[in-house]
Order: structure tokens, then sequence, then C-alpha cells
């Protein structure tokens, strides 16, 4: 049931978006900001804006009395004011504005409070870069674009409690003054000024909580939680962000993607009106095999095909002393011209991408072949190729080689590009992926010892558990991530419910007994007060609402975002602090 809003009215008797043609005759009163006035000497316009919409005040010489027009005549944009007058109808109407019929004729006005001249135009379309808008940021969300992705994200939040409250979630607030709990990234630590030398840790989710809720019967919990990285930022990464993070007891894999595919699909239909459909499962192993990429963009197909034995042995060196040699079809695109290729060659050739050189393939329409290595390979030999990729005259083959792990990844890189370039990765098309199996742990050569793939608390397939120990680089992990349209959404795993399994876990990662203690000793112990099995999972909220809102960049979606560098330009965070404060937390800064 929707409550009666009782206080939004007090100074006005309707909003700026509220009157239309069947008001007319009605006095009213509006507040809101002046977003601009037309002044022809004799007749002065003000477009007032409001939340809700931007209605047009009139006033007009020899019907409103001098004082107020000369009042009227001196308003600067943004000035608040209330208006109060009479509703009538609009000579020339306005079709582009639901208010467009009306305008009202002022009998009184009051500024509420003047404003200096804003520093960019609060309209949709603005004339202010991103840097001005970030230092205003408060102006920048008077814009109704930047606002209305705002109300997207409280109708997803809404919408997300809806949904789990219906299913017996409960929402608990866990600690932000933590200690650390590693994810992957660094923490962000805040010093303790009673426990000199010592520091909290700001959670980089709450994991380790959550299974403590499970551990404490719980059985269903959530929470739309603050979660802190200190990583290298990105569009789709910021410092601060939001999870939707969950956790189940009793529960097996299935169990928690049927749930949260349940989820997905209440948003989808409730906020875009869209029905997602069954959402397919990819093991992680086929993900890279014919995307490179452990989040692949389902929307389009340019899928990898493995070339070795038809272009091994042919006397081209290149492919000849490679580990892998992959091609994708880009179809009709044989006509690609000359720049067109080299183009694409020196995008691979990028430092970021990492290939050394592109190979092509033209698919003629008269059913000959044109490639880059003509000198090696015979027209039966590209037709062999261009068969096993299923393409067809007037299709581009591309073809990279070189190690496995580098060449799927720059022919990942190739294939979100030519998928934009081609119109392919259409917004307002959603295409879900579960992405599961993955590897429990990942090899760094760095620090020569084994990773986490998700984290430490994540249970490996039941089947690989024996493999702990004899072949930790092959056992796959019960974890699953939810992948949209190339964007890793969520992501989570069955947890390790067994103190003496989780010990193993921690031999794995290379952790002594003593470290494993001193850091995780709180969860091992809880798992010998009957721990529940269970499993979770946290999804990106802020990725979620650019997903929803079609914008690449989670900042839109994020009232006060940080930027690249991590730093919030409105308030001038992060600051030094002075000596006193620096003392108090027994800390002495070195220049
Ligand atoms: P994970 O680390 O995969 O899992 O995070 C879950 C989801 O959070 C989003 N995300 C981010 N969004 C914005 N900025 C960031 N810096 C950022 N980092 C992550 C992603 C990601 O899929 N505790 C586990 C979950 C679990 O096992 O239940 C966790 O945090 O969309």
């Amino acid at each position: 049931m929707r409550l009666k809003i009782i206080t939004f009215k007090m100074l006005r008797t309707h909003t700026c978006g509220e009157l239309r043609i069947n008001d007319v005759n009605k006095e009213v009163t509006l507040c809101g900001w002046v977003q601009k006035t037309r002044d022809k000497g004799s007749i002065i316009w003000v477009d007032l804006r409001d939340k809700y919409g931007i209605t047009q005040l009139i006033l007009e010489e020899g019907v409103s009395e001098e004082a107020l027009l000369k009042k009227a005549s001196k308003l600067g944009r943004e000035f608040v004011v209330k208006a109060t007058g009479m509703v009538v109808e609009r000579l020339s109407k306005n079709d582009k504005i639901p208010t467009g019929e009306i305008e009202i004729k002022v009998s009184s006005l009051e500024v509420l409070n003047a404003s200096k001249v804003p520093p960019f135009t609060i309209e949709n379309e603005t004339d202010g870069g991103v840097d001005l808008r970030m230092k205003y940021r408060y102006l920048d969300l008077r814009r109704e674009p930047v606002r209305k992705n705002l109300q997207l994200r409280h109708q997803l939040m809404k919408e997300t409690r809806a949904f789990l409250d219906g299913q017996d979630f409960i929402e608990v607030e866990t600690p932000i003054l933590i200690k650390s709990t590693p994810e992957g990234a660094r923490d962000f630590v805040v010093p303790s000024r009673m426990n000199q030398g010592e520091f909290y840790a700001l959670p980089q989710s709450p994991q380790t909580f959550k299974q403590l809720l499970m551990v404490s019967g719980f059985d269903r919990y959530y929470q739309i939680v603050k979660c802190f990285r200190d990583e290298d930022l990105r569009a789709d990464r910021q410092p601060e962000f939001t999870q939707i993070d969950c956790e189940l007891s009793f529960v097996e894999r299935k169990d928690v993607l049927d749930t949260f595919e349940g989820l997905v699909r209440h948003l989808f239909k409730n906020v875009k009106g869209i029905d997602i459909g069954e959402v397919p499962h990819m093991p992680y192993s086929d993900a890279m095999k014919y995307y490179g990429s452990d989040k692949p963009d389902i929307r389009f197909d340019m899928q990898f095909v493995e070339l070795n034995e038809l272009t091994q042995n042919k006397g081209f060196n290149v492919f000849d002393s490679s580990e892998l040699v992959i091609g994708i079809n880009a179809a009709d695109c044989a006509e690609y011209s000359r720049k067109q290729l080299d183009a694409i060659t020196d995008y691979v050739r990028k430092p970021q991408i990492g290939a050394k050189g592109l190979v092509y393939v033209k698919c003629n329409a008269d059913g000959t072949f044109k490639s880059s290595v003509d000198k090696f390979y015979t027209q039966e030999d590209l037709k062999a190729w261009a068969d096993k990729m299923n393409a067809k005259a007037g299709d581009l083959l591309l073809v990279l080689s070189g190690d496995t792990d580098h060449t799927r990844k720059a022919m990942n890189e190739l294939r979100l590009h030519m998928g934009t370039e081609l119109g392919l990765r259409k917004k307002g098309e959603y295409k879900l992926l579960w992405v599961v199996d993955f590897p429990l742990l990942e090899w760094d050569e760095e620090s020569k010892r084994f990773h986490a793939m998700h984290h430490p608390f994540t249970s490996p397939i039941p089947e690989d558990m024996d493999k702990l120990e004899t072949d930790p680089g092959n056992v796959k992990a019960n974890a699953y991530d939810l992948v949209v349209n190339g964007v890793e959404l969520g992501g989570g795993s069955i947890r390790i419910h067994d103190r003496a399994v989780q010990q193993r876990m921690f031999d794995a990662l290379g952790f002594t007994k003593e470290e494993a203690q001193a850091q995780f000793g709180f969860l091992m112990e809880a798992f010998e007060y009957g721990a529940p099995p269970h499993g979770g999972i946290a999804f990106g909220f802020d990725r979620l609402c650019s997903l929803f809102g079609g914008s690449d960049s989670i900042r839109d979606y994020i009232a006060f975002p940080k930027n690249n560098s991590g730093r919030d330009v409105m308030i001038d965070s992060p600051s030094p602090i002075d000596q006193g404060q620096l003392k108090e937390l027994g800390i002495s800064l070195k220049k």
C-alpha cells in the first residue's frame, strides 16, 4: 500500500510537473528553481523547475503589477522562488513537456533564495565538462538525466528488497570497521586511536560475516552494502561501491543459481518489462576456449575457432612456432579496405592488446580467397580454414597466434572490438549467462604460489576434493559468476563449512598454520560449532544500475562518485589531516 505523501506541499499547492489543462482557473502556488527567463519587455516568461518537471510562469505589463514585473525581471538562473497565480491556457502550446498546455499568470512572487550564476547550464544537455560537473555535483544532480539515474537506482533497490523479503531473506547490517578479508584487492585501512599501531580494515565485502550469520542459523541473509577496495579504477570500478550481498544455508549450487536467477528475472520484469528467459550455463573452460574471457558477451556469436591443425607445417614460421592459432569470422566484411584492415592490425598491436600481428583471409564473392599469407597457403588451404569457420562468400577471417593465454586474451579484445564496430553489441538487448566450474586456484608467477580465484572460503567441487594436495592447479571450484552483456554482474560460491577442509585450503594457498589462525581463527573456530552447508552470491549493484540504465560508467548511477584517481573533487578528499590528529593516532609521517 502506498502511503499518502504528507509533507511535500508545505509551501506550495502543486509541484512543477503536475498542472494540466483541466486545472485552468485554479489558484496555485508553486516553488522551484528558475531554469530560464525570457524578458520581452512587456511580457516575462519564467521556466520554473523542480524534481517533478517544469511549469511556465507569465507576467504581463498592464496585467501584472509593475513591482511584480520588476521583481521578475531581476530573477537569475537558479534563483529559488515561490510563485502564486492562476492557471491559464497557453496561447502557444509546448507539446514537448507534460505541462505545456498551461502557464501560471503570476499574482505574487517571492524570492526564497538568490543564486550565483551556475558554472554550467542546468539543462538536459549541459555545457559543463566532467570535472566541473563533479566539482559541483549537487548542481549536476539537479539535471533530469542525472536524477533519473538515481531514481532508477532507488527503484532497483526497492525491487531487490521486495523480492528478497518475499523469499524470507532478512537484511542484516555487518560492521564497517573490520579486519581485512582477502578478496584480491588492497584494503583501505583506518588507524585505531585506542589501539595505537593497530588498524581496522574497511570490508572488501561482508564475506566472513555472512558466513558467520549462517552458523548463527539466520538461514537467508542479504544486505545492500557498501564495500571498499583499493584497486585501480575503471568505468565499472569505484573504490567504494555497493553490493547486493546474499547467503543461504542448506543449499547446493543449483538452489543458489535458481534463487538468484529469480531475483534477476524479477528485476528485469518489474523495472524494464523484459523477460530474460532461461539463463544458459557455460563452463569456464568453454568460456576461455571460445571467447577468451570468463565474461563473454554473448549478444553476438563470432566464437573462436582453433586452427592449429590446418595452419601449421605449411612453411609459415609464425604459426608453426605458436602454441595456439585461432580465428574469428567477421561476417560480411570481405570488402574491408586496406585502410580498414590496417586499422584492425594497429588495434591488435597496441601494447594493451599485445598481438604481434594479424592474418586475414577475405572470402571473395567469386569463391576465391585473398589473404595476407598467400605466399604460404594455397586456395585449398584457405578454403579449409573458411569451412572450419563456417564462413561464406563475403566474410572476413581474422587470425591471431602465439601462446595460449595471450592469444586468447588478444582475440577476446579483437572480438569485442569487431562486435562494437559492426553494431552487434546493442544497448537494450540483454544476454545473461552463468559461468560455472571455475578453477579453485590460480598460479601466481610473481609470488610463486597459488591464489584463490574467487576467495579462500570457496569449496572445491566434491569430486575434486582429493586433488587439493595432489593436483591443486586442476581442482574446480563450486563457484559461479553471472555475466550480462560481457559484464561480470555477480559472483559467488558454495562455501567450505568444515574446519579441516578450510585448513587444507589455507595449506594449498601457502598460509602457515599460524597465519591462517591469526587471520581466520575466528571463522575456523565457528565451523566447529555446527556450521551448516551454505553458499551465496554478491551482485555489483552499481553495475546492475548501469546495465539497466544503458551507460557504461557506474559513476553515472552514484550520487557522489570518486574520479579515476579515487578523489572526491567536490569535498576535496582524500586530504591531509593535522599534526594533532596524527599524533593522537600515533602516526608520524616521514617526508
Ligand atoms: P566479488 O569480488 O566477485 O565477490 O564481487 C561481487 C561483485 O561486486 C562487483 N564489484 C565491483 N563493482 C564496482 N566497483 C568495484 N571495485 C567492484 N568490485 C567488485 C562485481 C562483482 O561481480 N564476497 C564475494 C561474493 C560471494 O562469494 O558471495 C565477492 O565480493 O559486479
